[in-house]
């Protein structure tokens, strides 16, 4: 699957993402830094914000209390925001893109 990664800074990345594994996983995988993603994907750091665009948003799982309650903590919460650990690569997703979130 095809995702495109966009730093905070505004550069672009095309990679290849695994499927069953997390979004958060292969943007690591791929050895992009600008994600920090401190709590390995636990879902208690939010520093693995994302903005998301995908070509099937109805295959993505829905936004759980604790990945909403820590998307509010975010100063830069948008109507696409996600938590990347939260999101396992599915091929059927279509092309995506993820833009990294500033840090609150
Ligand atoms: Fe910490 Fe996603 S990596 S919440």
């Amino acid at each position: 699957t095809n995702l495109l990664v966009i730093t905070p800074s505004g550069s672009r990345r095309r990679i290849e993402a695994a499927a069953g594994i997390t979004i958060m996983e292969n943007i690591r995988n791929a050895g992009v830094g600008e994600l920090a993603a401190l709590c390995g994907g636990c879902r208690s750091c939010a520093t693995c914000h994302v903005y998301l665009e995908v070509e099937r948003p109805d295959l993505l799982p829905p936004i759980s209390d604790e990945e909403n309650d820590l998307l509010d903590s975010s100063d830069h919460r948008r109507t696409n925001s996600r938590l990347s650990c939260q999101i396992v690569v599915k091929a059927e997703m279509g092309m995506m893109s993820a833009e990294i979130a500033p840090e609150t």
